[in-house]
């Protein structure tokens, strides 16, 4: 049989997986069959990311790994998508570094994609789709084909675009302003999500807490969430990411009263000095932050809290530095994912002075880790004999002999394998026997 199969590598965060899904979902109604064996394809697709330089190094780097299987295989297609080649100057580093790539889209073309393709596999020439958001906002697009990866749990995106403009963040510029799905689209696919098995569903946008204020009858997230809890069913609802700015008490109290909306709270903080979120542009102060932590404990005692933060931000002092760290030591989450100040091109913070030496920021760095480390271990320590629901989410990367699971609060736990077996998606009772700062050692409890 003269199967054709297509292989996608996504680069970036769980949007682009998402999105990713989308485009697999297109070229399966092209005829093509997904395949994890990159010598296999007959198309290749990445679906790249720009957040930070290391992910399009990382993106650009791996291209260059093509060349080779373009040149045993000259029916072979390369496609290039997402947000690194929405950028003018990564498209034209593509035209010219890059010529055994065949064809090139922006996030703002996904819902065209089934015609990309058929253009892109008619072609004798290179094709570029790529369009400034200016000149095409980008629509939503309901019904378009999607092949999930996992069946028992899936990323359900509410809204696509950023209008935020943190002055160091490229994403507003490269998946335009915040457009929202309207409810009853989204009810809909969360309900047959459940219908069909799923246990965990993620609710995606890059600030959900704005949520449906675009909308002809504007829709608040709280609503939204509210209406989904109210779903029949065994499962999970997550959602990221929320903005310090927009989340509500009111949000805080909605999560509190739901059953299905686990208690985790993504909350990036970036950094705990005011002039610095000034700069940054986040239009929040630390007292705000602490304010919403603050209230997120007291109403949800179980709430685990995570949040992401920058280090080395232009002008970032050694005071502002301490600021973060307090912050640290007053909020105590459960999880940061904390990154290195990475210029991107044509923002604001780009063409700020004051750059941060590299070894003062790596050093910040390990400070940082170092605190967190010692918080997340005391917060885990807490758990150690309580019981929590969890999801399996099947064999331990590390230990055959072992399951891993991830709590209602996000938290993952590994433990033995007991002799009844365990589906992965199958939700189970464990009682914590040890603490670890990145993850809680259980058992079954029965
Ligand atoms: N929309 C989400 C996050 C999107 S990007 C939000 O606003 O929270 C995920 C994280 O990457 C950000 O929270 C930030 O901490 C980090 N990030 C974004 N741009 C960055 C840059 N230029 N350098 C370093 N980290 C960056
Ligand atoms: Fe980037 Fe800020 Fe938008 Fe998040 S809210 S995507 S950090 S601009
Ligand atoms: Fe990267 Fe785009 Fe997501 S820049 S983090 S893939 S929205």
């Amino acid at each position: 049989m003269n199967e054709k199969r297509i292989y996608v590598n996504t680069f970036g965060c769980q949007q682009n997986e998402a999105d990713s899904e989308t485009l697999t979902g297109i070229a399966q109604t092209r005829g093509f069959i997904p395949t994890e064996k990159i010598e296999e394809a007959d198309l290749i697709l990445f679906n790249t990311c720009a957040v930070r330089e290391h992910a399009e190094l990382k993106a650009l780097s791996t291209t260059g790994q093509l060349k080779h299987l373009k040149e045993k295989n000259k029916a072979l297609k390369i496609g290039l998508c997402g947000c690194m080649v929405q950028q003018e100057h990564r498209k034209e580093d593509i035209k010219n570094k890059y010529p055994y790539v065949d064809f090139v889209f922006g996030t703002n073309q996904l819902s065209r994609f089934g015609e990309i393709l058929d253009q892109a596999l008619a072609a004798k020439k290179r094709l570029f789709f790529v369009e400034d958001y200016a000149v095409n906002p980008g629509t939503i697009c309901e019904g378009l084909p999607v092949k999930r990866k996992y069946a028992h749990r899936a990323y359900v995106s509410v809204m696509y675009g950023c209008n935020n403009f943190c002055t160091y963040c490229i994403v507003p510029y490269v998946r335009g302003r915040e457009r929202s799905r309207e409810p009853q689209c989204i009810y809909n696919e969360v309900k047959g999500l459940v219908e069909n098995g799923c246990r965990e569903i993620t609710l995606l946008g890059q600030n959900v807490n704005s949520y449906g204020k675009d909308l002809e009858t504007p829709f608040p997230f709280s609503e939204l969430l509210e209406m989904l809890d109210g779903i029949e069913g065994d499962f999970v609802l997550k959602f990221m990411t929320s903005h310090p700015k927009d989340a509500s008490f009111e949000l805080i109290d909605t999560i509190a009263k739901c059953k299905h909306v686990e208690h985790h709270f993504h909350l990036p903080m970036q950094a705990g000095s005011d002039s610095i979120l000034k700069a940054m542009n986040r239009r929040y102060t630390a007292e705000r932050y602490f304010e919403l932590v603050d209230y997120m404990k007291k109403k949800i005692p179980d709430i685990a809290i995570t949040t992401d933060i920058i280090v080395g931000f232009p002008g970032e002092t050694e005071e502002d530095f301490e600021k973060t760290l307090d912050a640290l030591r007053h909020c105590r989450f459960d999880g940061v994912f904390s990154f290195i100040y990475s210029p991107r091109k044509g923002t604001p913070a780009a063409e700020m002075d004051c750059r941060v030496p590299d070894e003062v920021t790596r050093s910040r760095m390990s400070r940082l880790l170092e605190l967190q480390m010692q918080i997340q271990t005391e917060n885990n320590e807490k758990l150690v004999g309580k019981t929590l629901r969890a999801l399996c989410e099947g064999e331990s990367k590390n230990d055959p002999d072992y399951l891993s699971a991830r709590s209602d609060s996000g938290k993952l736990i590994h433990f033995p394998k007991p002799e009844k077996e365990i589906q992965t998606g199958e939700i189970v009772t464990l009682r914590v026997t040890e603490a670890r700062a990145i993850m809680l050692i259980g058992e079954i409890a029965v």
